[in-house]
């Protein structure tokens, strides 16, 4: 009886020994894979990962309206567009009117700086010149279309082209 229970004395602790062992063996492996992650954190610039990460970041990033990061950008796109510096004449004239107005002016444009062709248009009113432009108008030698096409820009940036062309043909 006494040696019955010695050996399941036995038998248990040895039971409990194994069974504090992989308790242990869990913990300390468990604590080399919390500090393996725990490095991986600290060094994100550096680990593999996200060096990989870096390399197959996409090239844009859909951004949707509403999100919070959005409203920056979209204040910045609203503000380029209501607050844009206006064009000098010679700036609409090269974006704009010079497309007809240069040499060789095309469908009966009168080119810029050539006196000849000016001279009998600097003879009318400028109110009247200055309304064809704004407004467009057919005349004996084409169709001047309104501001030349580019309705988004303002009378005043159209005025300076105009002032711009009326010099050079003076
Ligand atoms: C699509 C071609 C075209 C563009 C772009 C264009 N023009 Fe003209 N413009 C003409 C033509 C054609 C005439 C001549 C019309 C006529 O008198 O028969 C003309 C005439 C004029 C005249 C003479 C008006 C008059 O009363 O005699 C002025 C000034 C003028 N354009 C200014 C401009 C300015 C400023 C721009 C740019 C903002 C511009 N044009 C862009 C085609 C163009």
């Amino acid at each position: 009886m006494a040696g019955q229970e010695q050996k399941f004395f036995d038998g248990f602790m040895l039971l409990l020994g194994v069974w504090i062992g992989a308790v242990a063996g869990i913990v300390i492996f468990g604590n080399f894979v919390g500090d393996g992650a725990a490095m991986n954190e600290g060094e994100e610039e550096t680990s593999p990962l996200s060096l990989i990460d870096e390399r197959i970041r996409p090239i844009g990033q859909v951004a949707l309206i509403g999100d919070p990061d959005v409203g920056a950008l979209a204040a910045v796109t609203l503000q380029t567009e209501t607050v844009r510096a206006p064009l000098t004449g010679p700036q609409v004239y090269n974006e704009i009117c010079q497309l007809c107005h240069a040499a060789p002016g095309v469908g009966g444009a009168p080119v810029l700086g050539d006196t000849t062709a000016w001279a009998p248009r600097l003879e009318q009113s400028a109110e009247l010149m200055q309304d064809h432009v704004i407004n467009g108008y057919t005349g004996e030698a084409g169709y001047m279309p309104p501001k030349g096409g580019r309705l988004d820009l303002s009378d005043e940036e159209i005025l300076d082209a105009l002032d711009y062309m009326l010099e050079a043909a003076q």
